[in-house]
């Protein structure tokens, strides 16, 4: 059997689809030049029938990205194939994604239909998008919690319809790694013509197993996983890229390789998680904070004594270096591009010079700028004209005084001032905002986080906000951490806007 396992992407599919990680098209090509550059093999650009901007987004990362092959999702629906089909033309090497519920429940409650309708579906789709790719792959969802008799029944008829790919997802994240895992070997065991086609691994992570089911896949015969970076995806998310690709590089023994050059795992983890405005678990394995850092008296001992004794991955062998360089006030712009373009992230001209701007301003409230820093700015849209901004704002608290704020809001371009008092600087300044703008806004999550360390960081804010029944995320990033509290409200309240003068 091969032992080369092949990493199929859906950073930009599956984790895209989760609410507020939406990125715009310039991002996403920033994200799949980067994955291009860390060596996965396939990039799942997007659905492209759900939205013109997935429609276009697979279009243009198709053009800006040579190596990997770019994948589009569709239903079983003739439309859909249609659709990717025109959205990957200017693909080198394109695949059409197609497939079915095939559990009973799908088949039951989705399409109320039965088993051999489903499989008449599955095999018409396959043959259709066959017309205009030569690579189709079959996606089975909710393989987890198909009976393996019918499993296999499906995946014979569509490999012999011209599957080259067949995927089988956990989509719910049900199954036990033992369970999973012998799923894959009924198949490579029971299905006629199992040869002429690559098993893929499609893990999601509701019970905390996805990477387990994953390896329990490819020890089984999966040769292709399906992956995000940092996990991203639908609920509890996706398997994660960075564990599959840094296990099979420890556990020599399994034999299996990937293409992937993992020193490019730890910048693109920040990248996708600054993009995205999705903070990385401080304990997050391999890419999370904590991730290296030796705090009890116990291991540090060891560790100075020899690193091994702790440690089973070296952190420079994922891209994470301790010598980075730390931008101050006075660099200048050449090293800030220089910096960025380590970082895979190429600006030139106006996006740079309004970066530089922004950095200086950022530098002189904050003496080195670092990496994450240097992400967080990028991902800023410091071009972005908002229906609400804050002219101004000032908040009293401390110990025996009552908090209170005043602010001023420029809404389209009218000035307003209002003052409040709360039981924190926080509330009193949120409660300033609702004087002026007079909606049943509910503040549904807050959170709240630091980049590096020190008292002079920047802060990195993401609320929910609810109103007329929808959630709205916002985000924002600032050293004061009332002020970024109060724009990533703002930010919510301009999505809010920008939603209802749409329609
Ligand atoms: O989880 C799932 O079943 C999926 C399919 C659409 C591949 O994401
Ligand atoms: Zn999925």
């Amino acid at each position: 059997m091969d032992n080369r396992v092949y990493i199929f992407d859906t950073t930009l599919r599956d984790g895209e689809q989760v609410p507020g990680c939406q990125l715009n098209t310039v991002e996403k090509i920033q994200v799949a030049k980067a994955l291009e550059a860390l060596g996965v093999d396939v990039i799942e650009a997007g659905f492209p029938i759900s939205s013109p901007g997935d429609f276009n987004s697979v279009i243009e990362i198709s053009k800006a990205v040579t190596w990997p092959t770019i994948c589009a999702l569709t239903r079983a629906v003739e439309k859909d194939i249609d659709v990717a089909a025109e959205a990957l033309k200017f693909a080198k090497h394109k695949r059409i994604h197609t497939g079915i519920g095939t559990s009973d429940s799908h088949i039951k409650f989705k399409f109320n239909s039965n088993r051999d309708e489903i499989i008449e579906r599955a095999v018409r789709a396959v043959k259709y998008a066959r017309r205009y790719v030569d690579d189709v792959e079959f996606y089975a969802e909710d393989a987890g919690r198909t009976d393996n008799d019918y499993l296999a029944r499906v995946v014979e008829a569509v490999i012999k319809a011209g599957a080259t790919v067949v995927n089988i997802p956990d989509t719910t994240g049900y199954c036990l790694p033992q369970e999973y895992g012998a799923k894959i070997k009924y198949l490579v065991d029971h299905v006629d013509g199992i040869e002429n086609a690559i098993i893929s691994t499609h893990c999601h992570n509701d019970l905390g197993m996805a990477t387990a089911n994953t390896m329990a896949g490819v020890l089984n015969g999966a040769r292709q996983t399906e992956v995000t970076i940092n996990g991203i995806g639908e609920r509890a998310g996706n398997t994660s890229l960075e564990e599959v690709v840094m296990i099979l590089k420890c556990h020599k023994g399994i034999g299996i390789d990937t293409n992937i050059n993992t020193k490019h795992i730890y910048p693109l983890s920040r990248m996708v998680s600054s993009l995205m405005n999705m903070p990385v678990q401080p304990n997050k394995a391999i890419v999370g904070r904590n991730a290296f850092a030796h705090s009890s008296g116990i291991h540090q001992d060891g560790v100075i004594k020899n690193v091994s004794t702790y440690e089973i991955i070296d952190p420079h062998d994922v891209g994470i270096d301790d010598n980075s360089i730390v931008l101050t006030a006075r660099s200048g712009r050449a090293a800030l591009r220089h910096r960025l373009e380590e970082l895979g992230v190429k600006i030139e001209g106006e996006k740079l010079d309004a970066t530089y701007e922004q950095f200086l301003k950022l530098a002189d409230k904050k003496k080195e700028i670092n990496d994450d820093d240097l992400l967080m700015l990028v991902g800023a849209d410091v071009a972005k004209t908002n229906h609400v901004k804050i002219d101004f704002m000032q908040v009293t608290s401390g110990v025996g005084v009552q908090p209170m704020a005043s602010i001023g809001l420029d809404i389209a371009g009218e000035k307003f001032t209002a003052a409040a008092t709360g039981n924190g600087p926080v509330d009193a300044a949120i409660n300033a905002l609702k004087n002026i703008i007079h909606r049943t806004m509910i503040l549904k999550e807050l959170t709240i986080q630091s980049i590096s360390k020190g008292s002079d960081d920047t802060c990195k804010v993401h609320v929910q906000v609810e109103n007329d029944g929808h959630v709205y995320y916002g985000f924002a990033a600032n050293t004061d951490i009332v002020c970024a509290t109060v724009e990533a409200y703002v930010d919510c309240i301009n999505r809010f806007h920008a939603v209802h003068s749409s329609k």
